[in-house]
């Protein structure tokens, strides 16, 4: 999803060779051929990538590891419809990546992480980084978990190994990615370093007792039979609950044990689409009383869920109603919570300087804060009601449309 928009930003800016545009910079792509070997391939069997910046000074032994987002795909046809894409292939990708926002390298706008080491995992397997089986009939491969392995040996042999400091984030897909690989990430390092992880938009919410839970047990059970994930849930989960439920991180993220940082909008613009339906409620000015009463019914048991995991002294949460959909890489500076913004709730939590849960308990409507809110655009306007008996492509198209028309 981010990604989308990034290409867009990136047109039309013009890609320039020089480095830095305005504080922003271009890092180049690094296609890592020797994955192929390993199998560690994207869905078209093309290398994986990524974008790397070496660290200095004061973070010469800190090290960010960012995880790419774009939704899933969730059937062979939409698998294929992807590998033809950059969330499916490297030939796709763009040679830039923007590092901006909690992977600026400015310090002078954001001096907590700028000197740090950080790499920016492209996202190309369509299972936030957890499948691994070979599809021959379709001509697929489903290797996200190699993908995740090979990118961290070739970080480990740049030294990663010895951080003392170091972060796991990821946004959307690469949100939920951050979730299911954050103790994984953690046992790479000595237990004396400070590691921790910051999940963007990635709890992406079952509900049972909310509006249209049918269909998203359908997406993301499509995701699990596609990319034949059983194996690689967490056993947390698989061991007490129905398989295709076990990619919704209510039903895991209580259990992680590393610290994790839940970053979320109550109204999570693409999360709300799936509740609302895809009707003319796009910006939140042409949404009628029915749709702000979904959302408010959203908020309520998103918030019950987040408050509801395990307890955990080690969990920072930033939960805001401005209606939009991921915080990185899109720049997010505006919105605060107790007069804090996200940067700043986020490396106060990260270096344990204050308590951070910050919930914004004075809204219960979506705010309209941001010219960056994001929402998915349906291909069509089939009710969600009616979506288990259509063959829709409905997250992939979306962004698929925004790579056309561009
Ligand atoms: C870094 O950020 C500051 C404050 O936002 C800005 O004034 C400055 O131009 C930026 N530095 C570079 C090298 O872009
Ligand atoms: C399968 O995909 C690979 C890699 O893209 C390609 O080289 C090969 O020709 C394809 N095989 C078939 C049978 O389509
Ligand atoms: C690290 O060094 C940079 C550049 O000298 C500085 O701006 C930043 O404040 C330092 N960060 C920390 C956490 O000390
Ligand atoms: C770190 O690991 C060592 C060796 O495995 C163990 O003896 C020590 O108790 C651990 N320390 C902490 C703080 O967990
Ligand atoms: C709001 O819009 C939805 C879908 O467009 C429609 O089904 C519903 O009846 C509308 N509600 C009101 C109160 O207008
Ligand atoms: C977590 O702890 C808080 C405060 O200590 C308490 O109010 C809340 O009920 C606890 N939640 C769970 C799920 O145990
Ligand atoms: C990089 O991202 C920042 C923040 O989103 C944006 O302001 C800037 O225009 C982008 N730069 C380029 C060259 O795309
Ligand atoms: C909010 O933060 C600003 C800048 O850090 C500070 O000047 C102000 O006093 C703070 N306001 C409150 C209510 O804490």
């Amino acid at each position: 999803m981010e990604k989308a928009i990034i290409v867009v930003g990136l047109l039309s800016t013009l890609i320039c060779s020089t480095a830095q545009v305005h504080g922003d910079t271009l890092v180049p792509l690094t296609l890592l051929k020797s994955a192929i070997s390993k199998g560690a391939v994207c869905l078209d069997g093309s290398a994986p990538a990524y974008s790397y910046v070496e660290g200095s000074g004061n973070g010469s032994s800190s090290w960010m590891v960012y995880l790419e987002g774009g939704a899933w795909c969730y059937t062979l046809s939409d698998c294929q419809a992807r590998s033809i894409t950059p969330f499916g292939s490297s030939k796709f990708m763009k040679p830039y990546t923007n590092f901006s926002d909690i992977m600026d390298l400015n310090c002078t706008s954001y001096p907590d992480f700028c000197t740090w080491h950080k790499v920016y995992i492209h996202y190309c397997d369509g299972s936030s980084f957890m499948s691994d089986i070979l599809h021959l009939k379709a001509n697929l491969s489903f290797r996200g978990a190699r993908i995740f392995n090979v990118m961290m040996q070739e970080m480990l042999g740049k030294g990663m190994g010895n951080a003392k400091e170091a972060m796991l984030v990821g946004s959307s897909a690469g949100g939920l990615a951050t979730m299911l690989h954050c103790d994984k990430f953690r046992n790479l390092f000595p237990n004396t370093s400070r590691v921790k992880c910051i999940s963007d938009s990635g709890f992406f919410l079952y509900g049972k007792d909310l509006h249209a839970h049918i269909i998203r047990k359908y997406y993301y059970g499509g995701v699990v039979k596609t990319h034949e994930l059983a194996n690689a849930l967490p056993t947390t989960c698989t061991s007490k609950m129905d398989l295709n439920l076990c990619l919704f991180p209510e039903y895991f993220a209580g259990d992680i044990q590393t610290p994790l940082f839940i970053l979320e909008s109550a109204f999570d613009s693409f999360q709300v689409r799936y509740v609302v339906g895809f009707t003319s409620c796009v910006r939140l000015t042409t949404c009628n009383s029915t749709e702000i009463e979904l959302m408010k019914d959203f908020r309520k048991t998103f918030i019950k869920t987040l408050f509801g995991l395990k307890n955990s002294s080690s969990r920072g949460m930033f939960v805001h109603s401005c209606y939009r959909h991921g915080h990185f890489p899109f720049s997010e500076t505006s919105i605060s919570l107790a007069n804090k913004t996200i940067r700043e709730a986020i490396a106060d939590w990260y270096y344990d300087r204050s308590y951070s849960r910050e919930l914004d308990t004075q809204h219960e409507s979506p705010q309209d804060c941001s010219i960056h809110s994001f929402v998915p655009k349906p291909l069509n306007k089939h009710s969600l009601t009616s979506l288990p008996h259509n063959r829709l492509c409905f997250i992939l198209c979306s962004f698929l449309l925004v790579f056309l028309v561009v």
